[in-house]
């Protein structure tokens, strides 16, 4: 987090997310190296300066001991974050079990876990108390820190839970929840025995907010159908008390991006990286290693386009970077074997003594390498099957003024509401339909890429992160002081 500007009073505010923006790596009994976390919430959140701000979050890492929690809450303190200490069983059933093999899944429309039914119900059962009592150990750092005049802000579903427990504590707490994924349909919804539950706490908020405005729908229908409250055009109303519900699209700090061009290092590394992709078009993917990202779909297409169209073998490129994530889930690890098998085969089929066509990096590339790689960029390709957001694509169009590249978005993914217009949509299920795309966006002509480039380019520079989370804070201020004139009248 950058200290906040000093000359002007700033918003308190406490921004709770399961994950600090920093990771936290041993060094020693006391000592730490603190790197900065992967995600879409920490890129969006880090460039925020407009507010007093803290982040209240897990670092990342097991810290059983007592000089180990003191150091490392020291360290964190110089970086305004202060930790939520979990322990490994408490990790391993909230944060792998309930939300990322449960949660996760279902809320991008992956259903359910297909266990046997009893393990499931079973393995179900103790990884909802683990999330709850996770949730409740977030409620009691926040509380322990809150401080009257704060705005506490959660967010994402690790912390559905959080909002109930905030207000059982104080009443007065101005909190806010925000979901960084879809918000799936309510007959998805129904499917989670905690559904309603889950529901419920959120509802304890004074304002909730998703990224676009059919997942804010679908929490209201949710609510109706599953909790039979009443939705009203502003949201939730429970016994007269009435619970914002809203859209707010998150952006980047496109200015950062936009700078980071000018660096000389990052002048180097795009010289490079022009000299080594020199007579070939590049085509670049940038993902988590996630099954929502739909990496083996989008390689398939890219193997179908190949096929079809000999003549491209030589002359285009592929570099997939695909960022390990929750590799303790086994659903992760499958999907990373599954990748590595498809990318050889197709080396394999494709490749020559000299070149392959797929550059596929397990690892995430730093800032400056990054920037120049979306700056080189042909074609970016984004084919998640179901996303909240998709801060990639934003980042991509950021880095394009000069080459006016072309996005192949996915309909599925939220980006596909604010940038619809400049990308070639898809259907990333539909492989021959993004082979057929990859062919369009290779060919496409200038003036039309330069027309869809600044379409998306307007978007990404005035829809920023720093004017969601502004925004979002202002909605939450006004809300409260609403429901305290509402309570007067
Ligand atoms: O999109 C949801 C999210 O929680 C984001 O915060 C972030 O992009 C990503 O998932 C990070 O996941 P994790 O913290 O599990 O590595």
């Amino acid at each position: 987090f950058e200290r906040p500007d000093d000359r002007l009073p700033k918003q308190h505010l406490l921004v709770v997310a399961n994950r600090l923006p920093v990771s936290a790596v041993r060094k020693g009994e006391d000592s730490w190296s603190l790197e900065i976390s992967i995600g879409g919430l920490v890129s969006a959140l880090l460039g925020i300066n407009e507010f007093e701000a803290r982040w209240i979050g897990w670092a990342g890492v097991n810290v059983p001991d007592e000089v180990g929690q003191q150091s490392l809450t020291k360290a964190l303190a110089e970086k305004r974050c202060i930790p939520v200490f979990l322990d490994e069983e408490t990790v391993h059933q909230y944060y792998n079990g309930y939300c990322n093999n449960i949660l996760w899944p279902l809320f991008h429309y992956l259903g359910l876990p297909q266990e046997d039914r009893l393990a499931t119900t079973r393995s179900f059962q103790s990884q909802f108390a683990a999330y709850k009592k996770a949730n409740q150990m977030f409620a009691d750092v926040v509380n322990e820190h809150y401080k009257e005049g704060d705005v506490v802000w959660c967010h994402d579903y690790h912390l559905m839970f959080l909002p109930k427990c905030l207000k059982e504590y104080n009443n007065k707490m101005k909190v806010g929840w925000f979901l960084h994924t879809p918000f799936p349909s309510s007959e998805i919804h129904r499917t989670l025995p905690s559904r309603s539950e889950l529901l419920k706490s959120v509802l304890a908020a004074d304002l909730v907010g998703f990224h676009t405005y059919d997942y804010a729908r679908h929490f209201v229908s949710a609510c109706t159908r599953i909790l039979g409250l009443e939705g009203t055009p502003d949201g939730v109303e429970d016994q007269g008390k009435l619970t914002r519900v809203a859209a707010f699209p998150i952006g980047i700090d496109s200015d950062r991006f936009i700078q980071a061009l000018e660096l000389p290092q990052v002048k180097d590394h795009i010289k490079d990286l022009k000299d080594r992709f020199a007579g070939r078009k590049v085509m670049l993917g940038v993902d988590r290693l996630d099954m929502i990202k739909g990496i083996p779909q989008k390689i398939l297409a890219f193997e179908k386009f190949l096929e079809e169209n000999p003549i491209w073998r030589d002359k285009v490129v592929l570099v997939q970077i695909a960022v390990p994530t929750r590799t303790d889930v086994p659903e992760y690890q499958k999907l990373s074997c599954e990748v590595h098998e498809i990318v050889g085969r197709i080396n394999g089929r494709f490749g020559t003594l000299t070149t392959v066509p797929i550059h596929h990096l397990d690892r995430s590339l730093d800032f400056h390498a990054l920037c120049a790689l979306y700056a080189v960029t042909d074609v970016a390709l984004v084919t998640s099957l179901r996303d909240g957001m998709n801060l990639v694509s934003y980042e991509f169009v950021a880095c394009q003024a000069s080459k006016k590249g072309v996005l192949i978005l996915s309909e599925f993914a939220g980006a596909a509401q604010s940038l619809g217009a400049g990308a070639i949509l898809v259907n990333p299920w539909n492989v021959t339909e993004v082979a057929a795309s990859i062919g369009y966006a290779l060919t496409m002509p200038a003036d039309e890429r330069e027309k869809r480039h600044r379409h998306n380019f307007t978007h990404v520079t005035t829809h920023t992160s720093q004017e969601w989370a502004e925004t979002f804070v202002s909605e939450l201020n006004d809300t409260i002081v609403e429901a305290q004139l509402r309570t007067r009248q």
